[in-house]
């Protein structure tokens, strides 16, 4: 039977972070009234109330947390409550020491802050259970309760504690069997580092970056599996206590080395803390880096997700303020969350903290309390989303085109960073920049899921790599899809070691190429010729490719290579295979990446201006599609049919004008898609 509160999670509404154990109890009720008139549904609490729920070692004190909850519920606002792991309380730390991290140098990481739990330590997976049970077994059948978060944003720490060491040797053990097969698949045998008893086999104790690269990388496995075994620690307990209720994660800061797509198994939603950065001089890329943050989410559970902290005033603490957002830029990135596919938004925070070292990272509502400009462009957002839900709900992102984004690269090139400016994560920036100017709606997925419903795909350096990822793209462009691979791919296998042929190893045969000879440019700014005579720069890599079937489509136009082929597009059965072997210029990316699309019969616009968005989202009553000025200027965008504003209700033909930090929501009139 379809569960009300399970469903919940995809209701499109708006939230706010609320933190009664901050606040005197008689602010709350004035609070949460406020909420409720503003239009507010839901809040996110007590994911660091871990010292308040049990301020000693086995006394719980949830008193002041059912009046909280139940005042929500009296004004029909319902609950996320947060598993207060990420701040263990000091009576634990003190009695129990190996709840703390320890550091690569041997350095504890001590309570002060938060973060402050290392994933192996028993003490914190027996007390985190013990209190999650018990908030569990409180609120289950609590009516406002319909979820929980996970912890608080995990990142990966590199303990090196005991716990972590002995946990590794097991991790190592398990995966390879014996010392033999470790020495051989590590390649110790370098610098002498072969092990011959199980003991010497440690953690990377002292923390240097130029240590066995293929020990590096598994003990960043080994780390994702620790995450993910401590995460069940918590999700087992609230499944079998609270099945009426839906768990999720808030994800933050992208990249994390973390296996996202792995954790999110076991949860039904995933979550982002979206912080875009309202200073002007960011002005030309937030947007974009913003919209990559939220489709990689989007990409974790290839569904629809929720955005668990949502930007609300000038950030700042851990470093010198920020600019407050500018009118309007609360409100547009908001939308710019629900555009690609978040169904709730929870702002962070109800009002800025009073006291502790986050008192100027600024909430809806300033110290004051009195509330202001930002708090009113956010009670007009929450009048919107909650007008439009019901046009909303049940829609959803439908993408044509893909990157394929890996966890595991990011990690191989981080150990190994390549060249100057070559950095995986920016690069996938500039693609999705690139899709993103020509209004083509792109998923962010785990390198290892089917490509099904995709036209274009876009695989950023496969750098490890093995037959699975090669038939995986084989499959795809011998199905008619459309590759597009770049640089440093096939270089090593799993295991982190470079593999002995010609690369870009086995994905050569898709390609129709082999890299004859490469060149580490780094940042010096070499030139592409493109086949209409066009020159391009690019820099970073140089693969000086040999043609084995495919045709050249750019060549380098200097240095001792020029003439070389350094694009390829290869016919590979119903399908294209391209190789791109440097890092052109966002202009060259536009032209490539807009002939692709329109080849494999995808629809680019026009390039939108600088800093303006248009995605869509899709249902049974036909295509919502947003325009988004994320600039401080206003836009003009030109429109191919005649819409009519969701917002408004007005008519809106040939083209449309966003003043700054605008947004519009059409619907076509003759309810026919859109282009692109
Ligand atoms: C993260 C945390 C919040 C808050 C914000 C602002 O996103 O989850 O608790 O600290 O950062 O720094
Ligand atoms: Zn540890």
């Amino acid at each position: 039977m379809a569960d009300m509160a399970l469903d919940s999670y995809s209701k499109v509404q708006i939230g706010v972070d609320y933190y009664p154990e901050h606040w005197d109890e008689s602010m709350w009720e004035t609070d949460i009234k406020l909420m409720k008139e503003t239009g507010v549904k839901v809040v996110r609490v007590a994911e660091f109330a871990w010292s308040r729920l049990e301020p000693s070692d086995g006394s719980f004190d949830f008193a002041w947390l059912d009046r909280a909850l139940d005042l929500f519920h009296a004004y029909g606002i319902q609950i996320v409550i947060g598993t207060p792991t990420a701040t263990p309380p000091r009576w634990l730390t003190s009695a129990h020491p190996d709840v703390l991290p320890v550091l690569a140098g041997g350095g504890v990481f001590h309570p002060g802050v938060r973060g402050h739990r290392c994933y192996n330590s028993a003490s914190l997976q027996q007390y985190g259970s013990r209190i999650i049970e018990a908030l569990a077994r409180r609120y289950s059948g609590h009516p406002a309760v319909i979820g929980w978060q996970t912890d608080n944003e995990f990142s990966m720490l590199d303990c090196h504690c005991d716990s972590c060491n002995l946990a590794f040797r097991s991790w190592v053990q398990k995966k390879y069997g014996t010392l033999e097969q470790v020495n051989s698949e590590w390649g110790t045998v370098v610098w002498s580092g072969e092990y011959s008893a199980w003991e010497e086999l440690t953690v990377p104790y002292g923390g240097s970056p130029f240590q066995n690269p293929s020990l590096l990388l598994d003990f960043q496995r080994f780390q994702w599996d620790a995450v993910i075994a401590y995460q069940k620690t918590q999700t087992e307990v609230l499944r079998a206590i609270c099945p009426r209720h839906f768990i999720t994660h808030n994800f933050h800061s992208y990249p994390q080395r973390l296996d996202m797509h792995g954790l999110a198994e076991a949860l039904d939603v995933a979550a982002f803390d979206y912080y875009p950065n309202p200073s002007p001089q960011k002005q030309a890329t937030a947007p974009y880096s913003g919209a990559l943050s939220l489709d990689l989410t989007r990409g974790i559970k290839r569904r629809g997700f929720w955005i668990m902290e949502q930007l609300s005033g000038p950030p700042g603490c851990w470093f010198p303020m920020w600019r407050t957002p500018y009118p309007g830029l609360i409100r547009a990135y908001a939308w710019q969350a629900i555009a690609r596919g978040a169904d709730t938004v929870v702002h962070f925070r109800w009002r800025s903290a009073a006291a502790g070292a986050e008192q100027f990272w600024h909430g809806l509502i300033d110290h004051s309390n009195v509330p202001g400009r930002r708090f009113a462009e956010f009670a007009r957002l929450c009048g919107e989303v909650n007008a439009l839900a019901p046009l909303l709900e049940g829609t959803r992102v439908i993408s044509r085109a893909a990157i394929l984004y890996s966890h595991e690269q990011l990690a191989a090139l981080r150990i190994q960073p390549q060249a100057e400016g070559l950095d995986y994560y920016e690069n996938i920036k500039q693609y999705h920049r690139a899709l993103t100017k020509l209004g083509i709606g792109c998923d962010v997925i785990d390198w290892r899921q089917p490509l099904e419903g995709y036209k274009l795909v876009i695989v950023p350096s496969l750098y490890l790599h093995d037959e699975e990822a090669a038939q995986l793209l084989e499959s795809f462009a011998t199905g008619g899809g459309t590759v597009i691979l770049t640089s440093r791919s096939g270089v090593k296998n799993m295991n982190n070691i470079c593999v002995m042929q010609p690369l870009p190893g086995l994905f050569s045969h898709a390609a129709g190429i082999t890299v004859e000879e490469y060149d580490p440019v780094g940042g010096e700014v070499h030139s592409l010729r493109s086949a209409e005579d066009l020159r391009y720069k690019c820099s970073q890599w140089c693969d000086i490719l040999r043609l084995q079937g495919a045709e050249p489509v750019a060549w380098y136009a200097d240095d001792f290579f020029a003439g070389a082929p350094a694009v390829t597009m290869n016919r590979f059965g119903a399908g294209k295979v391209y190789y791109i072997g440097t890092q052109p210029e966002e202009n060259y990316w536009l032209k490539l990446l807009g002939d692709a699309a329109r080849d494999t019969g995808l629809t680019p616009v026009p390039e939108l201006p600088d800093g303006v968005q248009a995605f869509t989202r899709t249902g049974e009553q036909g295509e919502l599609l947003f325009l988004l000025n994320l600039s401080r200027t206003a836009q003009t965008v030109g429109l191919d049919k005649a819409y009519r504003s969701a917002l408004s209700g007005s008519l809106r033909t040939g083209a449309a004008r966003l003043e700054a930090y605008d947004i519009e929501i059409l619907q076509a009139e003759d309810g026919s898609p859109q282009e692109g």
